[in-house]
């Protein structure tokens, strides 16, 4: 491979900047700081990962051109495929974790003329300052310019996968000619943001983006959809879209097939269709903080009778060149907005009893504590850092006298915390890939700015993170009271043992507004990969308590999660151990500021996934969640066990269930329990298995989905499962007070699904 003697040449180490010694301004900057900062990323589980190479510049190591002659395929394609002399990354001996690379693409017209293939663990990152275009030639024949999706695994499983900062073209191919420009088949943990779909205006047959085959992911953002015939055209489980404008499509947005979506602020421009549903395949869709200019459908529907097809709009703008706002069954239902303090539902709603509502408008509210002056709710850009220069930026691993490994095998707690307090409020953390191993609390200061690379670890390991009854933090974000900006972009928090007292992030700091403390595509994994004990030791939950909690937001934290999901494993991504781990919660929330979460995942941690306890002002967007797949009929291990003795006043305790009751003593999904201020838009719940043998379960497999108890102002749309009998249990004073069953509210996913609009039940309406 030509590249190669090229490699050889780069992997010396330059050790030794230093600590800036006074405070520092963002500049302007000369270029992209990552481009230019020093790349000293391993993958330490792997023989030889000291000298992986991590970073490929697709231009100075590829010898790509970037000047929009050149076919440029070969020399991207090698960066993508490149390990070492002899192997390519797409090698099982990597294991699917073992072989992570950012494809880095400097600013340029790079012309293709076949797909490029991406790989699980692959970051493209294209120079935000100046985003590099991915041209197809005008000759391109393939269906796809770019496959995101690695065709060795399931989609459902392809994880740690991302495309950003970069625009993806097609105005040189002909109109007439079928392109798609992005096959996204991909599921939790990727990133697919600041990206320009640029397509011909009447280009008849180019799509932005589809996933004929598929997958179960979480969350696209902030991207734009220009030209062509269909901006996005989708086949998944679920999706949260943010921030998306659609201009100048005959489809905005096709849901081709959709248990369960959520889209907020999506903007169409000069589109014939805004949202298209009319083959009656989608279970739910909520449309808020939206507008429409110049479209002549914004939502194309079908007319459905049933729980199937249920629609929520909220705060949708539409301007007077819009014809109809929703369509029906080729009837027009809706004109004109749909302001703020209202909800226009078409679907099964809950509150005291159920109604059937086609076409009605409901009050709504949301609190102050939440939203801009116009009513939506704030939203925040996932952070690049570009307005820093590179001698802004800290590299952890090259601080002199403060040596960092990665290792996961170094104890890294201390050097760390001393580079992490003197870069506080003046200079960006850089963490290159590798685990970083920590005994004791990571303390994150106000003024912190961290920066991973294909998600950089941080591991807990040690005696201090054991004791169930006491549980300590592994990150720790200030201090209950403190105000101030942490953010964290690309990490991965992880343990490297089996650590039941240990709760992964904890956050204490309070944002002065959206983001500033914020957890953007970062994500949490129990077991599952190699570097952990969890891999290993964990065949039987009843002693593997893997951890406590992912992320704890205590009650004077305010902070802002997009794209984050929390991980208890479910099969082995490297290597072939069982994964039965138990952790005990994913995100538990007690704050009472102010709480934003976009499209978050929780799976198979044993007492619930996301518990919201006496918190207010909590904005949840979108939540995709399974049960762990050893609990239910043929379990030994009824919930609580095996957390049974060492329970928090935040946990649910099961009280509601009969002691031997295997399908009701299983994970609540959402527990709302003494809040207030509480919006929820979409959640998918589903359930597969029961017990440790994963056996079948041909229909129902789960007592409860989501339970309210005691909560005001709580509006909860878009409740969708699989193979759960009560959706909602909601109950007041200790009492049960109502149920909402499955089989009263069929669709979504297609067989034991069930799917509602709304439930109004403790909203005060
Ligand atoms: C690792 O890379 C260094 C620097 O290029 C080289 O000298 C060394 O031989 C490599 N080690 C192995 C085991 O390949
Ligand atoms: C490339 O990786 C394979 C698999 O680890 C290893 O067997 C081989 O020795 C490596 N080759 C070089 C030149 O490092
Ligand atoms: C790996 O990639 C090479 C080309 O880069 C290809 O020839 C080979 O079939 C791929 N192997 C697998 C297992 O996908
Ligand atoms: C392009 O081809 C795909 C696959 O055959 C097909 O599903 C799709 O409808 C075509 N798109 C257009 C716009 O003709
Ligand atoms: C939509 O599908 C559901 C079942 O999935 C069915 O009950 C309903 O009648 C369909 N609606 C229309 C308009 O076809
Ligand atoms: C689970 O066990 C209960 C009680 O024995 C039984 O009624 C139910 O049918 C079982 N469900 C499945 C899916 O096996």
């Amino acid at each position: 491979m030509r590249a190669v003697s090229l490699f050889l040449g780069l992997a010396a180490v330059v050790a030794g900047t230093s600590l800036p010694s006074e405070g520092i301004e963002a500049r302007h900057s000369s270029g992209y700081w990552y481009e230019n900062i020093e790349h000293n990323g391993i993958s330490p589980f792997i023989e030889n990962g000291k000298n992986w190479t991590v970073f490929r510049n697709v231009k100075t190591h590829f010898g790509a051109k970037g000047d929009g002659v050149t076919d440029d395929w070969a020399a991207i394609q090698a960066a993508f495929d490149y390990a070492n002399a002899t192997d390519t990354r797409n090698a099982s001996v990597w294991g699917t974790t073992g072989a992570p690379a950012v494809v880095y693409i400097p600013a340029g017209t790079y012309r293709l003329s076949k797909p490029l293939q991406s790989y699980i663990d692959t970051v493209v990152i294209g120079d935000p300052t100046n985003r590099p275009v991915l041209q197809a030639s005008s000759d391109f024949s393939d269906p796809f310019l770019y496959l995101g999706w690695d065709p060795r695994l399931d989609p459902t499983i392809n994880f740690y996968i991302a495309l950003k900062n970069v625009v993806l073209d097609s105005t040189k191919v002909a109109p007439t000619h079928n392109i798609t420009l992005l096959n996204w088949a991909v599921s939790q943990a990727v990133q697919l943001t600041n990206v320009l779909f640029n397509m011909p205006n009447g280009g008849v047959a180019h799509t932005g983006l589809s996933m004929p085959q598929g997958g179960s992911p979480l969350i696209i953002n902030d991207v734009v959809f220009q030209g062509g015939s269909v901006g996005i055209r989708m086949n998944e489980q679920q999706y949260h879209f943010k921030g998306i404008t659609f201009k100048n499509q005959d489809i905005g947005l096709k849901l081709d097939k959709l248990f369960e979506g959520t889209g907020q602020g999506l903007h169409f421009e000069s589109c014939k269709v805004g949202i298209e549903t009319t083959n009656n395949n989608t279970g739910f869709f909520a449309l808020i903080d939206s507008t429409a200019k110049n479209v002549g459908i914004l939502w194309n529907a079908a007319a459905s009778p049933t729980a199937q097809g249920s629609i929520v709009l909220e705060n949708v703008q539409v301007d007077s060149k819009t014809g109809s706002t929703v369509t029906a069954g080729g009837k027009n239902v809706l004109k004109g907005s749909v302001k703020p303090g209202q909800s226009w539902i078409w679907g099964n709603v809950y509150g005291s009893s159920g109604q059937r509502a086609q076409g009605k408008f409901f009050p709504a509210s949301r609190s102050a504590a939440l939203v801009d002056i116009t009513g939506a709710y704030h939203v925040a850009t996932p952070p690049t850092f570009q307005e820093y220069s590179v001698n802004q930026v800290i590299n952890v691993k090259s601080v002199r006298g403060l040596p960092v490994a990665g290792d996961g095998v170094t104890d890294d707690t201390k050097n760390l915390q001393r580079i992490i307090n003197s870069a506080a409020g003046r200079s960006v953390l850089y963490f290159p890939h590798g685990t970083y191993l920590v005994s004791d609390t990571l303390v994150i200061p106000p003024g912190s700015r961290i920066h991973g690379e294909v998600w950089s670890e941080i591991s807990a390991t040690g005696s201090k993170f054991k004791n169930a009854n006491n549980p300590v933090p592994m990150v720790q974000v200030g201090y209950p009271g403190q105000v101030g900006v942490a953010q964290f972009v690309d990490m991965l928090f992880t343990v490297a043992d089996i650590l039941p007292g240990c709760k992964l992030v904890e956050v204490n700091m309070a944002g002065l507004k959206a983001g500033d403390v914020g957890f953007f595509n970062s994500h949490f994994r129990l077991g599952g990969a190699r570097g952990s004990k969890v891999q290993t030791n964990c065949d039987d939950p009843a002693t593997c308590k893997a951890a406590r909690v992912c992320a704890h937001l205590t009650a004077l934290s305010s902070s802002y999660w997009e794209n984050s999901w929390c991980w208890s494993a479910d099969h082995d991504l490297d290597d072939d151990n069982g994964a039965n781990p138990s952790t005990a919660g994913g995100f538990l929330v007690e704050s009472i500021r102010s709480t934003w979460m976009l499209g978050i995942g929780s799976e198979h941690n044993s007492l619930y996934q996301i518990n919201i306890h006496k918190a207010q002002n909590v904005f949840l967007g979108f939540q995709q969640s399974e049960t762990p797949y050893w609990q239910g009929n043929n379990s030994g291990l009824l919930t609580p066990l095996p957390w049974t003795g060492s329970l928090l006043d935040s946990d649910p305790d099961f009280s509601w269930c009969a002691a031997d009751d295997a399908q009701c003593r299983m994970a609540i999904f959402q527990y709302i329990h003494d809040s207030s201020n509480v919006n929820v838009y979409g959640g998918g719940y589903w359930v597969f298995f029961n017990g440790i043998n994963r056996d079948g379960c041909s229909a129902e497999c789960q007592q409860n989905a989501v339970i309210y108890t005691d909560n005001k102002k709580l509006f909860s749309y878009g409740v969708s499962t699989h193979n759960v009998r009560t959706m909602v249990l909601e109950s007041t004073g200790g009492k049960d007070v109502a149920e909402v069953t499955d089989t009263a509210n069929s669709g979504g996913w297609q067989s034991h699904g069930g799917v509602m609009a709304a439930y109004l039940g403790q909203s005060g309406y």
